[in-house]
């Protein structure tokens, strides 16, 4: 037997602990699905997350051990930080815990909006943390060090300045992920030395003027992929990179694009508790009950056959709420009736208060994150929109497909390559695509897909069994993509 490979998550989010979009959902799905890919020589993963303030620790704590970690900003050059041990689901869950940096409200910034001004400091110390729990844990030493956007991009510069011929940490593989570029960590040259960093002292060049910690993750990591192969296309363009084409393209054939999965064990119709009834492609009668509880519960009639727009995520440009608060009176008077879930962007939330005051059964909008009303979203809706400007990936397309409900997306990353659109290929699709990022695109795509079901038949019978029956399966596909990327990262390292 060959001895299994050490992998370590170092992530700013991991869902349930700390989430606030699909970054949270993918470090969970994916540490837990490696432990099941049949004949990776992978062991258990370990997560290492900070302790956010809301991150509830289980009575279940395994066990926690003080490392002595480099500190930039201590007076002496170190701090002690209690790493605790919880047996996850699937997987070790590492929390890093360190009051003056953690315990506050918010995960980035302060509720309401803006960044903490020492999340360099926070993060390079979580990031330094984590490197120092490997490297004095050598009896089975780590094997790939898998980071995730910014936030553990100082944990490739912590190798490179300081770690590079530790007989642990050295030899380790780096895997940087993707999942957002429009964020990129800029650190200026005033707050280097929270990162212990100085501009020509070693990792920087002298007339650096800061650092991009997305940036050096990318170009310091033995491989980099981002999370659909349709968006590492668009990463390579001068419009779709956010600036970071020249690196990603730099990297040649080691930069990769692997679709995110689906956990379908958390996301199943048939076994979902927060839905009326639940339900499945052979039994579908659970389908119409989970509609009708999700119309009484937003105020619309629920007898009322009119199909009815669902859209969840973060209000964010991002996504492209609006373009679906402009199409939304030209949809409104084609018979559709709308219910939008998300926080965010205050003037967005406002643009769909006004109209959900003045169509109180037509227009609805829940203005937090509530994973049960999220549910019945995806279960009772009729469509599902994700108009996104740019989807690195993307999760509710999967999940809404396997709740039955066609998404309608932007023909863009992530969703392009989960979502067969069935106007332009009849009789294949699985939910419905259009190009232009306006709301005249946005609100003739669900028009056509309105028209569609208003026909029924076995045309949309058959779009929905489709789109129940993709298999987005972690351990399917994109979990063993991983296994086989770790192990080119390794021998790329060792070579
Ligand atoms: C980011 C991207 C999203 C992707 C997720 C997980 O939130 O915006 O498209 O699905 O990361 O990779």
């Amino acid at each position: 037997m060959p001895t299994p490979l050490r992998i370590a998550m170092i992530a700013a989010e991991c869902e349930p602990w700390a989430k606030t979009g699909g970054l949270g959902d993918v470090v969970d799905a994916l540490s837990r699905a490696l432990g099941h890919v049949p004949g990776a020589t992978n062991g258990p993963v370990e997560v290492f997350l900070p302790r956010y303030r809301s991150v509830a620790v289980p009575a279940r704590t395994a066990s926690s051990r003080t490392v002595r970690v480099p500190d930039p900003m201590a007076a002496d050059g170190i701090t002690e930080i209690s790493i605790l041990d919880i047996d996850a689901d699937g997987y070790r869950l590492r929390l890093v815990d360190h009051p003056a940096a953690f315990d506050r409200d918010g995960m980035y910034g302060p509720p309401g909006g803006g960044d903490f001004a020492d999340n360099p400091w926070r993060f390079g110390l979580f990031c330094r943390a984590a490197l120092e729990t490997l490297r004095t844990e050598p009896t089975h030493p780590v094997d790939i060090l898998h980071l995730h956007d910014w936030h553990s991009g100082p944990a490739a510069i912590q190798r490179d300045a300081w770690l590079a011929d530790d007989p642990v940490i050295g030899r380790a593989a780096i895997v940087m992920s993707l999942h957002n570029l429009a964020y990129h960590g800029w650190t200026g040259r005033d707050e280097l030395p929270q990162l212990g960093l100085v501009p020509g002292g070693g990792v920087l060049p002298a007339g650096a003027d800061g650092v991009d910690l997305i940036r050096e993750g990318i170009v310091r990591a033995d491989v980099v992929n981002t999370v659909s192969p349709g968006f590492a296309r668009e990463a390579l363009t001068a419009s779709g990179s956010f600036g970071l084409s020249d690196v990603l393209a730099a990297r040649g054939d080691r930069f990769v694009g692997i679709l995110n999965g689906l956990d379908t064990s958390v996301w199943n119709p048939a076994t979902d508790a927060d839905l009326a009834a639940p339900f499945s492609a052979d039994d579908l009668s659970g389908k119409a009950a989970s509609r009708a509880d999700l119309l009484e519960r937003l105020g619309f009639d629920p007898d009322d056959d009119s199909a009815v727009l669902g859209m969840i995520g973060r209000l964010d440009p991002q996504k492209g709420f609006d373009l679906l608060h402009d199409a939304a009176p030209g949809l409104l008077d084609a018979g559709a009736r709308i219910v939008v879930q998300g926080s965010g962007d205050p003037h967005l939330a406002t643009g769909f208060r006004v109209l959900a005051e003045r169509e109180p059964t037509r227009v609805a909008l829940i203005e937090r994150f509530d994973r049960a009303m999220a549910r019945r979203i995806y279960a009772g809706a009729d469509f599902f929109l994700m108009p996104s400007r740019f989807e690195p990936c993307g999760t509710g397309q999967m999940i809404s497909m396997r709740y039955g409900t066609p998404p309608i997306v932007r023909r863009t990353g992530g969703l392009s390559d989960s979502v067969i659109d069935e106007l332009t290929q009849p009789g294949e699709g699985t939910g419905f695509a259009f190009d232009a990022a306006t709301p005249t695109a946005l609100a003739s795509a669900c028009k056509a897909a309105m028209a569609l079901r208003s026909a029924g038949g076995e045309v949309w019978d058959g779009l929905v069994a489709r789109g129940m029956a993709v298999d987005f399966d972690w351990t399917s596909g994109s979990a063993p993509r991983y296994a086989a990327l770790y192990e080119r990262a390794l021998a790329i390292r060792r070579s």
